[in-house]
């Protein structure tokens, strides 16, 4: 198989050169070839990291450091959407290829954004229940003239790339259980390659592949053991079975592999990078201790089987949330005076991992921003060092990273020029503790964490002191030395994914609503221009005839939004998902959003004693935060419930959080969790909030 590989890779360019002149393509004739030989068609971005090492960079100079003054916006494309739009941009032969939320697909000239099709799988609303970070999706594949969508709800679903139209589509996942998918597929030999999502619900995480042409399954690689007693499905398993004690199986054991893949044709190995422990908690997920295999790990698997060949676990006894699934770059390095061809991940936990990517040895681990957990990784176990009681297991603790990661799933670029890495990284601590009356609720967010911790200062002062505190930075790094070489500090953290090109340049979209470009030597910004809206997705860049284009997908959303509003920047417009085309002298113009604030309305007056509300708070916590924000702080991303007329009505609110009113939207009834008498203690929780928001904002009133 491999040698067949590498004579279609000497043969390749030839190939598509005849294939150009004997028949013209249909659309998305992508092909091992065409992929294998990408930077023959530096013009095209024809999978979700440009090419299989998933660099990011592309060699087109044509907008470059001395005219990036000049980009202007060429066009845009209002997605139907209000929540996070977090696509890469697929581009081959002059069309575009994006996703929105909801994973709904759309077709478009690559010149002009004239829509050419449009595809809704029709995801049932409720299922975004199960999406820890908004209902987002991170983009297609393409193959042989189709288009491959991996739907939030768990199916993957082949559409004919000329019209839209389904061709097939699989269930990848089982429908009872809290899976979802966000990520982009990828695509080798004709296999569609997907994990899942849902570890902090309770799954049991895998990588599927699947055949193009039909959708039939190939092979799949679960990320956790199952039930020991029912055996194992590979040695693999059986291998890592032995790093858990207690239960596990019962709830899942988490691990989904939910966003990173890189492929590597020399030596065939398809890499993924495997998530969180189900719960967090270390303590009540395998009693016992152990490194939990392959949880919060980089595993590389032949690309034909799915058999295992390495690993290496990024985090051992995951307790954080530590996930290893920021993107995966392969390159080629001197390092040390030898030639080395890694991989590479700047990792959730705060370490920049430089790993030989053939054997899975570790090369370097080392911090690229402040990290409080650990004080280093020893290289001769390639174990972290940690300092204290990161584990949270005498008392609370409070560590640098968070949940949020020093780096999520915002894709970080590297640049073969340069040689440096371009990282979104952030500074953002997290607050542990166990959760003594931790019970797994099944389909509920089961962390075993205490998120009564996650409240902020009820003191406005020490609440700006602490929204100050955390940071976002654009990080150039160089891997071969683990130096950094410059850092440009952003208003903010949660900042978008990077693109490097050959004119020099680093483009990077930020939260506050802006699309950059940077000198990539010297991390001086040459250029900016407002999105109207958080601009988190990946940019990319083509050719259409003479012209260069820069694409992103911009559009206020993800976890960061849900869970920490307190933290948001201040867009207005919810209704702002869209892609953006910018080229040399465009001069189109952005429809002005509606940016006017919504002032909040005057609250209801609080009908509770301090004990229930005391009593709704922690309750809130523990069911209401993960979407409706620390302390009932909206972020923009859904409804701010201090806003909420449903606060001052008793039957009201009841009909949304325990008869499911709103269930179509998203939000789904708590019956089964929640009593009345709870439901009002949450609302009463909520008025006081909402008294306290408004006082914040008419100081003069007073309380
Ligand atoms: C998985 C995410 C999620 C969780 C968890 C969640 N909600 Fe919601 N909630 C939503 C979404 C999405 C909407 C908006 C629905 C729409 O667009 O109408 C919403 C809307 C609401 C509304 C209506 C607000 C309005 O004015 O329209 C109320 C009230 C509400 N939620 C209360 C709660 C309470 C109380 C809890 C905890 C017991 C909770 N929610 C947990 C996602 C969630």
């Amino acid at each position: 198989m491999r040698r067949a590989i590498g004579m279609a890779a000497l043969g390749g360019a030839c190939l598509i050169a005849l294939a150009g002149f004997v028949t013209p393509r249909g659309p998305a004739d992508v092909t091992s070839e065409r992929l294998l030989n990408a930077d023959n068609e530096p013009g095209a971005w024809m999978t979700s990291g440009r090419t299989y090492s998933e660099q990011r960079f592309s060699p087109l100079d044509r907008i470059n450091a001395s005219n990036v003054k000049d980009l202007g916006l060429a066009w845009s494309f209002q997605l139907a959407t209000n929540r996070g739009v977090e696509t890469t941009p697929i581009v081959v032969d002059g069309v575009m290829y994006v996703t929105s939320s909801w994973s709904l697909v759309y077709a478009l000239d690559a010149r002009t954004g004239h829509l050419l099709w449009t595809y809704d799988p029709h995801v049932a609303r409720e299922v975004g229940f199960h999406a820890c970070c908004d209902v987002v999706n991170r983009g297609v594949a393409v193959w042989k003239g189709r288009v491959y969508v991996a739907a939030l709800d768990g199916r993957l679903i082949a559409l004919d790339a000329a019209t839209g139209q389904p061709v097939w589509s699989v269930q990848t996942t089982d429908p009872a259980k809290p899976y979802t998918i966000t990520m982009a597929p990828r695509i080798v030999h004709g296999h569609v390659m997907v994990g899942n999502s849902g570890s902090e619900y309770g799954v049991r995480g895998y990588v599927s592949a699947y055949d193009a042409d039909d959708g039939k399954l190939i092979w799949r690689f679960y990320a956790v053991p199952g039930d020991p007693s029912k055996g194992f499905e590979n040695h693999a398993m059986e291998m890592a079975a032995k790093t858990w004690t207690g239960n596990w199986w019962k709830f899942g054991g988490g691990g989904s592999p939910w966003d990173a893949m890189a492929y590597d044709p020399e030596t065939n190995l398809l890499f993924f990078g495997t998530g969180n422990g189900l719960p967090w908690d270390e303590k009540a997920r395998s009693p016992g201790g152990g490194d939990n295999l392959f949880l919060s790990s980089i595993v590389a698997v032949d690309a034909d089987t799915g058999e295992y060949r390495w690993h290496y676990q990024t985090t051992p006894g995951e307790s954080w949330d530590f996930d290893s699934t920021q993107n995966l770059v392969l390159a080629d390095l001197p390092i040390a005076g030898r030639d080395r061809k890694v991989i590479m991940q700047a990792n959730k936990n705060g370490f920049f991992y430089v790993i030989d990517r053939a054997t899975g040895k570790l090369i370097s681990a080392e911090p690229f921003v402040p990290v409080t957990w650990a004080k280093g990784v020893d290289m001769a176990t390639g174990r972290p060092i940690e300092i204290g009681d990161p584990r949270y297991k005498t008392a609370p603790a409070t560590i640098f990273p968070s949940s949020f990661g020093a780096h999520n799933w915002q894709p970080m670029s590297f640049d073969p020029q340069t040689r440096l890495v371009y990282i979104p990284a952030q500074e953002i601590p997290g607050e542990y503790g166990t959760d003594d009356k931790f019970a797994y609720r099944p389909g509920q967010w089961n962390t075993a964490v205490d998120w009564d911790l996650n409240t902020l200062p009820e003191d406005p002062k020490a609440r700006a002191a602490m929204r100050n505190s955390i940071r976002g930075e654009l990080v150039a790094w160089d891997p071969a030395t683990n130096k950094e070489i410059w850092r440009a500090p952003q208003k903010g953290p949660w900042n978008g994914g990077v693109l490097s090109t050959a004119g020099g340049l680093v483009f990077q979209g930020s939260a506050d609503g802006h699309l950059a470009a940077y000198d990539a030597r010297t991390g001086r910004k040459l250029w900016s221009s407002e999105t109207y809206a958080a601009t988190l997705a990946g940019p990319v860049t083509y050719t259409v005839g003479e012209d260069q284009y820069v694409a992103v997908g911009a559009g206020f959303g993800s976890v960061f939004y849900l869970v920490a509003g307190f933290a948001a920047p201040e867009l207005g417009n919810p209704d702002n998902g869209r892609i953006l085309v910018y080229k040399l002298g465009g001069t189109a113009t952005l429809p002005h959003p509606n940016l006017t604030r919504v002032e909040m309305p005057r609250p209801p007056a609080q009908f509770a004693k301090p004990a229930e509300i005391a009593a709704g708070h922690s309750l809130f916590n523990h069911y209401c935060l993960v979407c409706h924000g620390y302390n009932a702080i909206g972020g923009g991303v859904i409804p701010d419930l201090r806003y909420s007329p449903l606060i001052g009505s008793e039957p009201g609110f009841e009909a949304v959080v325990l008869g499911g009113a709103l269930k179509d939207h998203g939000m789904v009834s708590f019956a089964s969790q929640l009593k009345p008498d709870d439901a009002q203690a949450i609302r009463a929780y909520v008025i006081s909030e909402a008294h306290a928001g408004y006082a914040e904002a008419h100081p003069a009133a007073g309380r």
